[in-house]
């Protein structure tokens, strides 16, 4: 059984003191909520996480990674620091990294790989623009990037991994997709899993939807058979907003 989870990707929101005012703010929902949660936050923030997160029962981790241990990376951030701090996870490959920072998907598989060897869970984000969806090529282009993103995984029994589907032309558009059309992404990149790496991965790894989800609309998402989780962005930055989606993956 995959467990359900919740995570928000806070992009450039909350400095370390709106990040400790949420953790706070947050021991009056935890209680309500059973699926697993995680915070995406900005790098400033994992030091403030690593002392508050676990009474708030929340996980964490860095919106990206470096693929190396350390060196001579200016603006970069180390997995192994990372991880030092008490993250479990590195968001990877998220359209906005993708398109306004330019990572390739060759990037993005080193990324994969020095996550996981350094222990952090990579949750892979993937998705179309509207033009690819336009033209029939989601499938394809959905395909390409989660093949690549973990070409460099050796043995991917052995290794935690989540993927998001991100449709891009849903990220802060307030376009959610509908549960009919991530559902039948989420079917293709459950098959596909099970078709290139056995029935172990496919069946273990969860797949989460990520794009204008909000507490209106995450109820219809998350009755759709293959949508693990949520991955939420705008709607993260508040406790009673991120909450509310959380119940809904019971
Ligand atoms: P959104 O962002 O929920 O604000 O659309 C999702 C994301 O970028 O992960």
């Amino acid at each position: 059984m995959r467990k359900k989870i919740c995570a928000g990707n806070w992009k450039m929101y909350k400095s370390p003191t709106e990040t400790r005012d949420f953790l706070r703010a947050w021991g009056d929902f935890k209680n309500s909520v059973s699926c697993q949660t995680v915070i995406f936050a900005p790098a400033y923030n994992l030091s403030v996480l690593s002392e508050v997160a676990a009474t708030a029962n929340m996980q964490f981790g860095s919106q990206n990674v470096y693929p190396a241990k350390e060196g001579a990376f200016t603006g970069e951030l180390s997995p192994f620091v990372v991880q030092s701090l008490g993250a479990q996870w590195a968001l990877i490959g998220h359209s906005e990294r993708r398109t306004l920072f330019a990572e390739t998907d060759e990037l993005i598989a080193k990324k994969v790989l020095s996550a996981l060897e350094f222990q952090l869970k990579p949750m892979i984000c993937v998705g179309e623009t509207l033009a690819e969806r336009q033209s029939g090529q989601t499938e394809q282009v959905v395909e390409r990037q989660v093949t690549r993103a973990l070409s460099l995984v050796k043995d991917l029994n052995s290794c935690p991994f989540v993927i998001a589907y991100e449709p891009v032309w849903a990220i802060g558009t307030g376009q959610v997709a509908t549960p009919a059309q991530a559902a039948e992404v989420h079917a293709h990149i459950r098959s596909l899993l099970a078709s290139q790496y056995g029935d172990v991965v496919s069946n273990e790894t969860p797949i989460l939807y990520g794009g204008s989800v909000k507490p209106e609309n995450a109820s219809e998402l998350a009755k759709q058979n293959n949508i693990d989780g949520f991955l939420v962005g705008g709607a993260s930055l508040k406790p009673a907003d991120f909450a509310m989606i959380a119940r809904s993956l019971t």
